[in-house]
């Protein structure tokens, strides 16, 4: 199958966060509790980590938050786009500490820094980039105030903002994700308005389906969903597949731990 790959789809550098030693406290909306391996956990995050380099990326470390169990979902301390970066103030208070050090990595490499206020919310897993739309989902995690804030934001940079309304899913790219040629795969159950959204391609599996590229037709994805990658696989797409399965326990997905900083910039600082 012939695709044709978004102007997105390049390296560039990953913030990751290592798992912390509360990790397996982390907060669970959706998922009943299960124990965590800790050992385990780590050792899945470092091969997590090692996919990355293998194909490319360099990776940089976030100074751990360790009084923080999600810290290394750091996807949701913010939403880049081009050299801004807008920092969250995540809806679950007890994530809020997680944005400081986010921030300051970020900021190291000479991204533009807005950032949420109160009252607004905002985690990042809720914002899914489509070209110049952030489709927001908007829930128990970010408000109405925390979108109208981001809207704000990004309109200057010709970014326009669609709220979508979630209630099934803790966060909206927990049932949506953006293949690189454009292809949008959802859990539909989780949507409670797929019609705000463009074309939807549907997965067979609740969990564990969301892909990151790495480059080229390579996607990661986790063990955990071997009939999407299957689908994936169909669609002309190699899945790179990591066990990520104790941090999936906490609701998470390779989207969760990972910010993906696709638009290298020339200069060192601002
Ligand atoms: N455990 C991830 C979250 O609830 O944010």
């Amino acid at each position: 199958m012939t695709k044709t790959l978004l102007p997105d789809a390049r390296r560039g550098r990953v913030l990751v966060r290592r798992p912390g030693p509360h990790l397996a406290r982390g907060l669970l909306t959706h998922l009943e509790r299960r124990p965590v391996d800790a050992d385990l956990a780590l050792a899945q995050w470092h091969a997590y980590v090692a996919a990355f380099q293998e194909h490319g990326w360099p990776t940089i470390e976030v100074d751990p938050a360790d009084d923080c169990p999600d810290a290394t979902f750091v996807e949701d301390t913010m939403v880049v786009f081009g050299d801004l970066a807008v920092i969250a103030r995540p809806g679950a208070p007890e994530r809020r500490p997680e944005t400081d050090g986010a921030e300051l990595a970020v900021a190291s490499l000479g991204y533009r820094i807005a950032r949420i206020t109160a009252p607004g919310t905002l985690d990042g897993g809720d914002v899914l980039k489509l070209g110049s739309t952030m489709y927001v989902g908007s829930g128990q995690r970010t408000n109405v105030e925390g979108i109208r804030q981001l809207a704000d934001i990004v309109a200057p940079e010709g970014v326009e903002v669609v709220a979508v309304p979630i209630s099934q899913v803790l966060h909206l790219k927990s049932a949506v994700t953006a293949l690189p040629d454009g292809t949008l795969l959802a859990y539909l159950p989780g949507l409670d308005r797929p019609d705000l959204l463009p074309e939807l391609t549907p997965v067979p599996e609740r969990h564990g389906w969301r892909a990151i590229l790495l480059g080229g037709d390579k996607l990661l994805m986790s063990t955990s969903a071997p009939r999407t990658a299957q689908l994936i696989a169909d669609r002309g797409f190699e899945p790179v597949q990591v066990d990520v399965s104790e941090l999936e326990k906490l609701e998470a997905s390779v989207t969760c731990l990972s910010v993906r900083l696709r638009e290298p910039l020339t200069a060192p600082s601002r």
